[in-house]
């Protein structure tokens, strides 16, 4: 069945990205508009708000070109399992320059709402991204970008944007080198915060002026 995805809200974009990194596929075109899919270890969420993602990819890569090249990009998050993952594995396999990987692995391009490069169907979540800045740094080019809209699988998220842990499985990279295993840890937990001094107004009324819509 093909699932209905769902554009959030704005205020719900840094909700939809939790947790803070997670393993991701990352689509971007070339200048002749050829997509191109590229696994990614390093993908974390940089700021609440507005959220911005970063990532680190290898200088020469496609996605390195083509991000400098277009300033756009897509994050796709999996979900932790097996044929996502596997595809994924497929996805980070050193094609040509102009090869789509995800035909190669088997995964739908979807329009992407605002950016060029495509979503990912299989995925249920999304983040299209403007550069905001790059930085050639140790053979690395670190990414970073500004979320311009963000979709999700309908079933994937309650009334008020938070995702359904069980239904969105977070996938994470568990460890170099870059192989076939990944970790997925979903528990959530409310704690409290056994302290009492004047931090703690200071710290909600920062809170709640950087999470206006709560
Ligand atoms: C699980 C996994 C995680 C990866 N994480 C990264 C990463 O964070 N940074 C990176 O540069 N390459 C990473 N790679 C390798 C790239 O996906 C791979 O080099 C890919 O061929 C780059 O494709 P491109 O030339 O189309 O951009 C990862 C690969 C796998 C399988």
């Amino acid at each position: 069945m093909t699932p209905k995805k769902l554009s959030q809200p704005r205020k719900w974009w840094d909700r939809l990205f939790a947790p803070s990194s997670c393993f991701a596929v990352i689509t971007t075109v070339d200048v002749d508009g050829h997509t191109n899919a590229a696994s990614y270890g390093t993908c974390t969420r940089v700021k609440h708000e507005p959220v911005y993602i970063a990532f680190t990819a290898n200088v020469g890569s496609d996605t390195a070109r083509n991000v400098t090249d277009t300033a756009e990009f897509v994050v796709n998050l999996p979900r932790f399992e097996r044929v996502s993952l596997e595809a994924a594995r497929v996805v980070g396999l050193p094609f040509a320059p102009g090869v789509n990987e995800l035909e190669k692995a088997g995964l739908t391009a979807l329009p992407s709402t605002v950016v060029k490069p495509p979503r990912i169907l299989e995925f249920p979540r999304h983040f299209e991204c403007r550069v905001e800045w790059t930085k050639a740094w140790a053979e690395r080019l670190m990414v970073v970008g500004k979320v311009v809209a963000a979709s999700v699988d309908a079933d994937c998220v309650d009334a008020q944007g938070r995702v359904v842990w069980e239904r969105v499985r977070p996938a994470h990279y568990c460890g170099a080198p870059y192989g076939g295993m990944f970790v997925a840890a979903y528990d959530t937990m409310a704690v409290g915060l056994p302290y009492q001094g004047p931090e703690v107004a200071e710290f909600f009324a920062r809170e709640q002026a950087m999470f206006k819509d709560g």
